[in-house]
């Protein structure tokens, strides 16, 4: 058996000593390539681009020789070289006969950078282990059929759920023509995110409000609503998270409103982030702010009709910082997708006081909103509960 060469197919099992150096150099080794690891190595390489890349996918590629990883790359930045890219080129030596993991397809179309799977092919790589399928029409297929015509052999699906998952706002912008939605809300135990006042500052401590702008950094849009945004006046930035800058200013912040904004609702312009006040309705009604790079009013027929129109302009990751009743019109409409509840150990009480979630609700506990794969975990003396609507099978 070739030095490097795999037996059987499909074991997983490798011999990376020949049975002549056995006899001749004394030695010989047996390695077991750990496929869902590598693939999960991949993965978590994605992940460092966490907050950088959108609207494009976050992917990692490992490459795997002689029974060792013998390059990493990712995707750091919106615009920079893709993950496989980066892992060939920092490749000390010739990587003929090897295999690489990454959790996404490789392109084969030009974009902002050339495309991948021509590089893969002519660097020698042997096979291709793929987590998900790319959903991007430009590549869906494309960039495997490629490979295995280049005589590169493809095997898709291994830890395609995770992969999934880490890119589920970009999945959800090809296959559902919308962003995900997260729903974050700092609660006290009653329920409430707001006094009968409106004072809401701060119910969470500032732990876990720091946690809150990590959401908000690997966020493309972070939205509230128009009561919200007069009262507390949001920043609406991840400012507490240390974070590396995306190269287009995202997250971006939108206000959903029935009114059309005033010269005066603008005092949260003030930095690069772009601002959109999307308004409900259709007709077109004067607002006396012109339009400009970093400001927008869009109009919008339903919410729905609103997360179709944010996805087109390049935003899959939605995050709702509240009110309660912009919370309500998303869960009536049947739009969040998962949440992240942060609970103090309060009471705030007072009928008057503002609920986390209110809009039109339900009728018949059996047509509540149910959450699975919920997690709660503690940040200092708060609580998350974080889940995911019970309806997505595949994320
Ligand atoms: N603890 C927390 O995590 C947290 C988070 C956010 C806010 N808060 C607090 O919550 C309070 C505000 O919450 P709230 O429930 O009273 O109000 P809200 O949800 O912030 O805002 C309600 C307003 O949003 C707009 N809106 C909501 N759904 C809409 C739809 N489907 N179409 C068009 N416009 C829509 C309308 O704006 P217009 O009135 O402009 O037409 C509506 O009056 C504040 O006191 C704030 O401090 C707490």
């Amino acid at each position: 058996m070739k030095e490097g060469a795999r037996s059987p197919e499909g074991s997983g099992l490798f011999f990376l000593g020949s049975p002549t150096n056995m006899l001749v150099g004394g030695w010989w080794r047996m390695v077991k390539m750990d496929k869902l690891k590598l693939m999960r190595t991949a993965i978590s390489l994605a992940l460092r681009g966490e907050g950088r890349v959108s609207p494009n996918p976050m992917v990692g590629a490992v490459i795997y020789k002689n029974g060792k990883i013998v390059s990493r790359g990712w995707h750091h930045f919106f615009g920079a070289p893709h993950a496989e890219i980066d892992a060939i080129k920092k490749a000390k030596a010739p990587l003929n006969g090897s295999f690489m993991f990454v959790n996404l397809e490789p392109c084969c179309h030009w974009g902002k950078t050339p495309p991948c799977a021509p590089q893969i092919a002519a660097a020698g790589i042997k096979k291709v282990f793929v987590a998900s399928r790319d959903p991007n029409p430009f590549v869906n297929g494309r960039g495997i059929n490629y490979l295995r015509r280049k005589g590169v052999s493809v095997e898709v699906g291994i830890a395609s759920d995770e992969a999934r998952f880490i890119n589920r706002g970009y999945f959800s912008v090809f296959e559902r023509k919308k962003p995900w939605v997260i729903l974050k809300e700092g609660v006290s135990l009653d329920g409430k995110i707001a006094t009968k006042t409106g004072d809401s500052k701060w119910i969470t401590g500032k732990t876990a409000r720091i946690f809150a702008h990590y959401l908000r950094y690997v966020s493309d849009i972070i939205v509230v609503g128009g009561r919200t945004n007069r009262i507390d006046k949001p920043r609406l930035t991840p400012y507490l998270w240390m974070g590396k800058t995306h190269p287009l200013g995202y997250p971006a912040r939108c206000v959903v409103t029935k009114k059309m904004p005033k010269p005066g609702c603008l005092e949260n312009v003030d930095n690069s982030n772009r601002l959109i006040f999307a308004v409900s309705g259709k007709r077109p009604v004067k607002s006396g702010i012109k339009n400009s790079a970093n400001f927008e009013i869009i109009r919008f027929s339903n919410l729905n009709n609103l997360l179709g129109q944010l996805a087109r302009k390049g935003y899959n990751k939605v995050l709702l910082e509240g009110g309660g009743e912009l919370a309500g019109s998303f869960f009536d409409e049947g739009l969040v997708d998962e949440i992240f509840f942060i609970y103090a150990p309060v009471v705030i009480g007072g009928k008057k006081a503002v609920s986390a979630v209110s809009g039109a609700g339900i009728s018949v506990l059996k047509k509540a909103a149910s959450f699975k794969n919920g997690s709660i975990s503690r940040i200092e003396d708060n609580f998350v509960f974080h889940g995911l609507r019970d309806v997505h099978g595949n994320y």
